[in-house]
């Protein structure tokens, strides 16, 4: 698993996962296995995107810890390093990770652009580059009181065409859709949803309740990635990120 393998590299005497952030392999180690997996899943997401462009697309989960942050971060840094120019967003409001991440500060972010009162929108005042060519981060910024009411906001809207004028692909990572309702307010001004299991975590009826919510919203759901799968062929140190297209039919059954 990821913790494992950075395990492994610490021992071997690097600080490159001190600097870089623990979860990020595909900046510390893009020949890995698991590298590969994310490349995969952008792939995939790129499949998606052949007839109706997504330009934005988000990361949720059912519920907290289920992987999401690892997932959007890593994919966000695959699309970077294919070529694509990508703005990466902390849009959970909640539990935000982006700023330790990258190791950046978070006193100005996502929520100082959407409470801001200035007319135009200056990319360059609040994004910042994100460790690998071509990746910028926004993190979230100082916690608001009302997330939900934030990411619905016309303000919002008005940033994503903005950042979609600017980037290649904006990519967010958002509060799970079972605890919090943040989802379904930005799911109007996204392109599409990415939707995270953690295998062996993730409860059969809460992947289904969440694909449910899901297809209500207003945004397409792209697919899903299986997270820490357990693969059993190398000796317990299962992982992976699978990826499908087969949940959002199955819950219309
Ligand atoms: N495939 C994996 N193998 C091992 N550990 C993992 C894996 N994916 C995530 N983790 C670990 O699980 C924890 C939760 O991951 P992460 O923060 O990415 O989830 P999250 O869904 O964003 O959580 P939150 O709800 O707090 O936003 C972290 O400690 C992370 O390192
Ligand atoms: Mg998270």
């Amino acid at each position: 698993m990821l913790m494992a393998l950075f395990g492994k590299h610490k021992k071997r005497g690097t600080s490159e996962t001190m600097n870089y952030g623990a979860k990020l392999i595909t900046v510390a180690k893009p020949q890995s296995p698991i590298s590969e997996q994310f490349r995969t899943v952008k792939t995939n997401i790129n499949f998606m995107s052949v007839d109706s462009k997504v330009r934005s697309l988000a990361f949720t989960s059912a519920n907290i810890s289920e992987g999401k942050s690892t997932v959007t971060a890593n994919v966000a840094v695959a699309f970077a390093q294919a070529g694509k120019k990508v703005l990466l967003i902390d849009a959970d409001l909640h539990r935000p990770t982006l700023h330790q991440t990258f190791d950046l500060t978070n006193n100005v972010g996502l929520t100082t652009v959407l409470t801001s009162e200035a007319d135009e929108i200056n990319m360059e005042d609040v994004v910042k580059p994100g460790f690998v060519t071509n990746l910028s981060v926004l993190t979230s910024g100082p916690l608001p009181p009302n997330p939900s009411e934030l990411l619905s906001s016309n303000r919002m809207k008005q940033f994503l065409d903005v950042a979609e004028q600017h980037f290649d692909l904006v990519v967010l990572d958002l509060a799970p859709i079972l605890e919090v309702s943040d989802t379904q307010a930005l799911s109007s001004h996204i392109d599409g949803i990415v939707f995270v299991v953690r295998q062996g975590v993730t409860q059969k009826l809460a992947v289904k309740r969440a694909v449910e919510m899901i297809n209500l919203s207003k945004t397409r759901l792209l697919g899903y990635v299986l997270n820490d799968v357990k693969s059993g062929s190398d000796g317990g140190y299962g992982y992976g990120y699978g990826y499908g297209y087969g949940y959002g039919e199955e819950s219309k059954k």
